[in-house]
């Protein structure tokens, strides 16, 4: 923010330690810069709007109340609510048009012309994705406007308030009660607002516009294999804090260690310097730490009979963090996770991982998941598998998705929507990817489940997409140097021998498991071609594949040669996972994929109709034959490695 350097302030200081309120235009900027200097001088009260603010972390373990439910919408999709007939946004304009939606205008009079209205509109649920919810927005990709009107009292007058999203794909522009929040891009990430200055006790107007349009420079970009579902597809939440309060922390076990809890905790407020008292009863474990004029204080703590999550036991202990008499609690699991030589382990202890890969999606109701009984149900899935682990494709999932995991025992890998052809030379994209991570890290960093950080999927290797992969690996250890770090690498054949297939991506080196898709048998000739490949994987590190699989209409049949009949795609299955086997560093494996899921690209008629057919699952949940190839698979697995 330019104003810190005048006063000399911190982000976060900035952001809060003097409460400042500050409203201005763009096209005002220079006058509001030398108001604002003059306001500081004589010490008014201002407050920043900030474009994104740092993240409130576990909003479920706190004071909150909730903005879900069913929300007027007006669809838009030439941003009459907007732009004025220049092409001039409203909310950057000086003179605020009866035109512009986020106003909420209602007529006064008569005479008034006003040429919407959210109360005379119809409503859609949030959470969930517009176009599940109305055919005509089944391939809708625009504005769509969601406004609902709500009261609110504070319990405390000290205290702040935040408006907290789940996430919404993929432009959101924030506003309460006429004024901007901000914008948010990305469409899988939480973000918040700091509300307090703007909150009435009555008739809060909140107007949001969701734009789902794909862009070439966006993160994922133009072309993607899953339907782009828009909309306010995750909870949103009132947070109310006390003027100083925890705003993030980290309790983790420390790598290589069996009962070293370490960690950190972070205030956000004007008095930065407080007591903290961290306690986890089950481990009779109560201390006190005092943080520094940054607001941050670390821990660690040593305590005897530590029962470590895994699979099998998911563990998890109740955290109590308390700061001003507020306490946030959460449930936390205790493990370790490492590589060593060709081998991942979980808690010391080799392991390989039985996974399947999942879209965010409830292909029994067709939409984007959001709920915990979503979750619930798509988890559910993956257990019946014998799966210990799932690859959450290809874009960070709900957080509920992950505490469920927590609590089921079920390893997870999640994914920077990093996909395909990204504009890699974009330093507007990068910077995007890298908060997208950045917010995910944030958001799950205390959820052990989460073992892998991948950061892309399937990306043409060249020098500028190598150059952008590594920066965001080091953002991702930076943030976070207790996970594995891994990506679905490139893999390539070789024209002297026409059965070999490489891998020797550039990237490799970067990260902790060697990681790839392949589809010998689907898009690389037939299943029995299986029987005669040779990996050629030159790397001593564990080597998982992350896709493999192919189209099965379920309930058509045929032999193992006839395209999209449960043969073809079971004897795949069979001689792949035979194959894959052969693999020296062989770990881990998540094919492709849990359910049939939507995609506009995949339109064969009578068998596809919009529909991705690679599921073990199809979207009415009849398993296909694959399925129990599969499971048999992941029995012999469980047997091999106990875990
Ligand atoms: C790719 C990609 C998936 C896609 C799959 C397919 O590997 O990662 O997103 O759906 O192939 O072709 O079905």
């Amino acid at each position: 923010m330019w104003l810190q350097p005048i006063i000399g302030l911190t982000g976060e200081d900035f952001h809060v330690k003097n409460q400042i309120i500050i409203f201005f235009y763009k096209r005002y900027m220079k006058t509001s810069k030398l108001i604002l200097t003059v306001f500081l001088c004589l010490g008014i009260p201002v407050l920043t709007i900030a474009a994104s603010e740092p993240l409130i972390q576990n909003v479920p373990g706190r004071n909150t109340s909730s903005l879900n439910g069913k929300w007027n919408y007006i669809i838009d999709p030439y941003e009459t609510g907007y732009y004025d007939y220049r092409y001039m946004p409203y909310d950057e304009s000086p003179a605020p048009s009866n035109g512009a939606f986020y106003l909420d205008k209602k007529q006064a009079d008569k005479t008034e012309l006003i040429e919407y209205s959210f109360d005379k509109s119809p409503t859609l649920w949030v959470p969930g994705d517009w176009n599940s919810q109305d055919n005509r927005l089944l391939y809708y990709e625009g504005t769509i406007w969601y406004r609902r009107t709500f009261d609110y009292k504070k319990a405390d007058a000290s205290n702040r308030v935040f408006l907290h999203f789940g996430g919404a794909n993929y432009e959101s522009d924030i506003y309460l009660n006429g004024k901007k929040l901000g914008k948010h891009i990305g469409g899988f990430t939480p973000f918040n607002y700091e509300i307090t200055g703007f909150l009435k006790s009555e008739g809060n107007s909140l107007v949001v516009k969701v734009d789902n349009k794909r862009k070439r420079e966006a993160v994922p970009t133009l072309n993607t294999d899953w339907w782009n579902y828009g909309g306010i597809t995750r909870d949103v939440t009132l947070v109310e804090v006390t003027s100083t309060f925890i705003q993030d922390y980290l309790v983790g076990l420390k790598k290589g260690t069996e009962n070293e809890i370490t960690g950190y905790v972070r205030l956000n407020g004007p008095t930065m310097q407080q007591k903290v008292r961290i306690s986890i009863p089950e481990l009779k474990i109560t201390s006190e730490v005092t943080t520094d004029s940054t607001g941050k204080a670390t821990f660690i703590f040593k305590p005897k009979n530590l029962v470590r999550w895994d699979p099998e036991h998911p563990k998890l202990y109740q955290v109590e963090l308390t700061c001003n008499d507020r306490k946030v609690t959460d449930n936390i699991g205790f493990r370790t996770i490492e590589t060593r030589g060709n081998d991942i382990l979980l808690n010391g202890q080799p392991i390989f991982l039985r996974g399947i890969c999942i879209h965010e999606e409830n292909a029994l109701r067709g939409g984007r998941a959001y709920s915990a009984q979503d979750a619930q149900m798509l988890l559910n899935s993956a257990k019946e598998l014998n799966c210990n682990y799932v690859r959450l494709a290809h874009y960070p999932h709900s957080e509920s998705m992950i505490r469920l995991a927590d609590k089921m025992g079920i390893l997870v890998w999640e994914e920077d929507p990093v996909y395909w052809t990204i504009q890699w030379d974009n330093p507007a994209t990068l910077s995007n990817a890298l908060q997208q991570l950045t917010d995910v890290i944030t958001r799950d960093k205390n959820r052990a489940s989460v073992i892998i950080w991948s950061m892309a999927n399937e990306t043409p290797v060249s020098e500028a997409r190598t150059g952008f992969l590594k920066k965001l690996a080091t953002r991702a250890r930076e943030l976070d140097n207790s996970r594995l770090i891994s990506a679905a690498l490139e893999i390539h054949g070789n024209p002297a021998n026409p059965n070999e297939r490489i891998v020797e991506d550039p990237f490799a080196e970067f990260v902790d498991i060697v990681n790839f898709n392949e589809y010998v048998g689907w898009y690389d000739g037939l299943p029995d071609k299986c029987d005669q490949i040779e990996w050629n994987i030159k790397y001593n590190k564990p080597v998982m594949i992350s896709e493999f699989g192919g189209d099965a209409l379920q309930g058509m049949h045929g032999d193992n040669r006839t395209r999209f009949s449960e043969e073809y795609q079971e004897d795949l299955f069979a001689r792949t996972v035979k194959m894959l086997s052969k693999i020296p560093q062989f770990r881990g494996v998540s094919p492709w994929i849990l359910y049939d899921f939507r995609s506009p690209k995949r339109m064969l008629p009578n068998i596809q109709d919009g529909w991705n057919r690679k599921g073990v699952i199809c979207q009415n949940g009849n398993k296909k034959k694959a399925f129990y190839v599969l499971k048999d698979f992941y029995d012999q697995m469980e047997l091999k490695y106990k875990h």
